[in-house]
């Protein structure tokens, strides 16, 4: 494998929720320079067939090959479980998912061995975070919800409302009396709420961003790999693509990441209709 240092690093989600990885990136890796593309049009992933899911999650890793990315995040739960393996298995550059990581950090963290992971439909339904918590350590009690009602509440930049207030509190409540001492946000757009999901679960329980324990991993694979930019390198542009309203993408990129001068761009993927 040979790859250029200087080239960017691709992260893909199906809409904001990847954008809580990219801002750790921003943070940890401040020499890199990063690609990201939010299928914003066609999100929420969470209620998809798998099989959609993995064909919408190629369309977008197409796209960013194209650019001549150095390794690939894809910082989206829902597609990771389903798609990961296949696509690291035909990519010749290192890919990386969300569920390891924060399956490996919430192992870390919890002292009672009594996890929650609250994910999409689709992530949930896989089993890929209670597979691998049980993988890794088998007596680990797992208790997993999906909250279909996150998404999009984060996509329509409600995620500080009173509305938001009252969902998260509602959905939750099955989780409050399992006794947990960790909870993995297994959706990359959950940490948008983690106010008001800590808020609900109480000071006691830690709550694991799945995807900042992702940006400590990509991080150790360009050293591994030997692919990191040169510390003298000065990035200053980082793309941002959606296939939604870039109005809205900007909305939230403005609460959110707070950069200036961001560049964000519309496209169509696959079978999108052209206007
Ligand atoms: N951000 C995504 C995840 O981590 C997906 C949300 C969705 O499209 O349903 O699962």
């Amino acid at each position: 494998m040979r790859l250029n240092n200087h080239e960017a690093i691709g992260f893909i989600d199906s809409g904001v929720g990847g954008l809580t990885v990219v801002k750790e990136a921003l943070r940890q890796l401040p020499n890199e320079r990063l690609i990201y593309l939010g299928d914003t049009a066609r999100c929420p992933y969470g209620p998809r067939p798998a099989e959609q899911v993995v064909q919408f999650t190629w369309e977008m890793t197409n796209f960013l090959l194209e650019k001549n990315i150095k390794m690939l995040v894809i910082a989206c739960n829902t597609a990771t479980a389903v798609a990961l393996e296949e696509i690291k298995e035909k990519l010749d550059i290192p890919v990386v998912g969300v569920i390891l990581p924060g399956t490996r950090a919430a192992l870390k963290a919890t002292q009672n061995n009594r996890i929650g992971v609250i994910g999409t439909v689709g992530t949930i339904k896989s089993e890929a975070y209670k597979n691998a918590l049980k993988g890794k350590a088998p007596k680990t009690t797992v208790v997993s919800l999906a909250c279909p009602k996150f998404v999009p509440l984060v996509e329509s930049n409600e995620f500080g409302s009173s509305v938001a207030k009252k969902v998260v509190s509602e959905t939750l409540n099955p989780l409050q009396l399992k006794k947990l001492d960790t909870l993995i946000l297994g959706c990359t757009h959950y940490p948008l709420l983690r106010p008001l999901i800590q808020n609900v679960m109480g000071s006691h329980v830690k709550l694991i961003d799945s995807g900042a324990e992702t940006v400590s991993e990509v991080s150790m694979l360009l050293d591994y790999f030997d692919i990191a930019n040169s510390p003298d390198y000065k990035n200053e542009v980082n793309d941002f693509y959606t296939t939604g309203s870039p109005k809205m993408f900007k909305a939230i990129t403005d609460e959110w990441l707070a950069i200036e001068d961001i560049n964000i761009q519309q496209i169509r993927l696959g079978g999108m209709k052209h206007d």
